[in-house]
């Protein structure tokens, strides 16, 4: 199946479908990413904060072997921890993100949460430390997450790099309009985290109501209206079936009436699963 790539803005493309890592610990990262990507996910999301890159580290050692796959058909983002934000924290966390991850360089790098109530509220230092990694090759591309309009005209003001990509909650019950409109404009990919409601948004009856219409199953509905917008789409399963089913949105096709029916379901801040980044504040 051919897969949508989008260009980011440090002209990498990154595959519009990826596989989220949430939740899956070390010990099954590894069986779990190697079913993902036999299934023909080729871009994989984790986090050190999710404990697992280890894990998901195995499995891009064992893809040659298993699955006949190169380092370079797979794109691979992690995330800086959020007690690592200062300087040299930043250098050691990621060169540890690194080690674990058992690869010379990843895809894309991402401040996991701008932490605004700790380090002085000073994300733009953290990030200007990882515009080293990018000059030296261990970063394809870089980036944050869970950054607000306001965080991003305080980082794009002082940094050199203007983020390639800004991952954020998004699904429809918690659409972030206003930060994916931003980030648009600015030729900042948008990716959807925690693309179904953590599973919240499947019962809905609209949903069911849409797959019914189109013969698809409720999560290849909501991946479908994810790829209609344009965003990256990064569903979690630990389950073979339901990976494939997620995968296999890339076939569904929905109408403009669908998406405006799904766009109204939007309950704004009444609709995150997470916390919003002005508190989150887990170290
Ligand atoms: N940047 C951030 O701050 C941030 C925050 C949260 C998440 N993320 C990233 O985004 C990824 C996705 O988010 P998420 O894992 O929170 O939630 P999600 O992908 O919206 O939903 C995952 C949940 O839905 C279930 N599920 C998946 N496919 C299903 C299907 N076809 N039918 C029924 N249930 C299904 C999964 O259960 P099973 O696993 O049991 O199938 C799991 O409980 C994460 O894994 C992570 O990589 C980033």
């Amino acid at each position: 199946m051919t897969q949508p790539l989008i260009e980011l803005s440090s002209g990498a493309q990154i595959p519009q479908l990826g596989f989220g890592t949430y939740k899956i610990g070390n010990d099954d990262a590894e069986r779990v990413v190697l079913s993902a990507l036999s299934v023909g996910y080729r871009h994989l999301d984790t986090a050190q904060m999710y404990g697992n890159e280890k894990g998901v580290g195995l499995a891009l050692t064992a893809m040659g072997r298993e699955l006949g796959l190169e380092r370079d058909e797979v794109f691979v983002t992690t995330k800086l921890n959020t007690p690592n934000h200062r300087e040299d924290d930043v250098r050691s966390s990621f060169a540890q993100s690194l080690a674990d991850l058992s690869v010379d360089y990843v895809d894309l790098f991402l401040i996991h949460w701008p932490m605004p109530m700790f380090y002085d509220g000073d994300f733009v230092t953290t990030f200007k430390v990882m515009e080293e990694f990018v000059a030296d090759g261990r970063a394809k591309s870089i980036g944050v997450s869970n950054f607000e309009t306001y965080h991003l005209d305080k980082l794009i003001a002082d940094a050199s790099i203007v983020p390639a990509v800004n991952q954020i909650e998004i699904h429809p019950y918690c659409q972030n309009r206003e930060v994916a409109n931003y980030c648009k404009e600015r030729g900042i990919a948008v990716e959807s985290w925690s693309p179904l409601g953590r599973g919240g948004v499947l019962d809905d009856p609209v949903i069911a109501e849409i797959a019914r219409e189109v013969g698809a199953s409720p999560a290849q509905v909501v991946v479908a209206w994810h790829l209609d917008k344009g965003y990256v789409v990064i569903p979690k399963s630990a389950h073979e079936q339901r990976q494939r089913e997620n995968f296999e949105g890339l076939n569904v096709r929905l109408s403009e009436e669908h998406i405006a029916r799904i766009d109204d379901l939007d309950q704004g801040e009444e609709g995150r699963t997470g916390k919003h980044p002005d508190v989150f504040d887990r170290m």
